[in-house]
């Protein structure tokens, strides 16, 4: 795992931004996978800079994203369909059917999710693939639980998950409590991963996570055993962690794993 120690959530946001600028200029028709959540914002404004600049050309991606609310239609400014049209998409030239966010509105939650891993197959899997971390160790609305689920399924959201997302929405009661995710099978599948962390508020999960025990209880810290992680956090979220500025580990991959049957 690469970890990059960077001053702030500024700092961080534009180094997360180079590593998937590099991958748009290196395979200009390269499959992002790509997150929502208040830490990725920063990032989508540092690769809409790129664009503007006429650094990045985003004619040929294709984007998939992890996660969908069930039951939010896109219109809604809620939605993760609505997210990623508001704070990426929009403003850069890629073309509309080249992104893919699962389905919240199929009812039928087995061909919501299929068509969704589906896609992924079809595109010769995910370039890059970027994530933020929940408070609970979430990635995707992948939530703590007795096994890593494997492929995009449905989900109940925790309550901790639903209390964190309720900033979004005017009440808690209007959160959906349900969501369709990537599973982890599916995350892991992706050939590199870049997950961001940013503030105080993360420090103890980003310690256990990736300094901790590999656990579906944290699902974050399946990331541990990916071959090619990049862990960009800011010196508030490294706070419990070594205080170096840039290294590399391998943990020893482990074995018994609970994965689901
Ligand atoms: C949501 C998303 C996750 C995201 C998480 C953290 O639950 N489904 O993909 O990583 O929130 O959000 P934030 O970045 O706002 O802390």
């Amino acid at each position: 795992m690469n970890i990059i120690r960077t001053k702030d959530y500024e700092d961080m946001s534009r180094k997360a931004a180079s590593i998937i600028s590099a991958q748009v200029i290196l395979k200009p028709d390269c499959v992002l996978g790509l997150a929502t959540g208040s830490t990725p914002l920063g990032t989508y404004e540092q690769l809409v800079e790129g664009f503007n600049r006429g650094d990045l050309d985003f004619s040929r991606v294709t984007t998939v994203n992890l996660d969908e609310y069930c039951g939010l239609p896109e219109e809604n400014e809620q939605s993760y369909h609505y997210f990623m049209r508001q704070n990426l998409f929009r403003h850069i030239n890629i073309p509309e059917d080249h992104t893919f966010v699962p389905d919240g509105m199929e009812a039928d939650s087995a061909l919501a999710c299929q068509a969704h891993e589906d896609i992924i197959r079809k595109l010769g899997g995910i370039d890059i693939q970027l994530l933020g971390l929940g408070n609970n160790g979430h990635i995707g609305f992948n939530e703590p639980g007795p096994v890593f689920e494997k492929e995009t399924h449905p989900v109940d959201l925790t309550e901790s998950t639903i209390r964190a997302n309720a900033r979004f929405f005017e009440r808690i009661e209007q959160v959906p409590t349900r969501a369709y995710t990537m599973g982890i099978k599916t995350i892991m599948q992706a050939r590199r991963i870049l997950i961001i962390v940013s503030g105080s508020g993360k420090a103890d999960i980003v310690a256990r996570a990736f300094w901790g025990p590999v656990t579906p209880q944290v699902p974050a810290s399946i990331l541990q055993l990916h071959p090619d992680v990049t862990l960009v956090a800011d010196e508030e979220a490294l706070a419990q962690v070594l205080p170096l500025h840039c290294y590399s580990f391998s943990p020893a991959a482990l074995n018994h794993l609970p994965l689901q049957a």
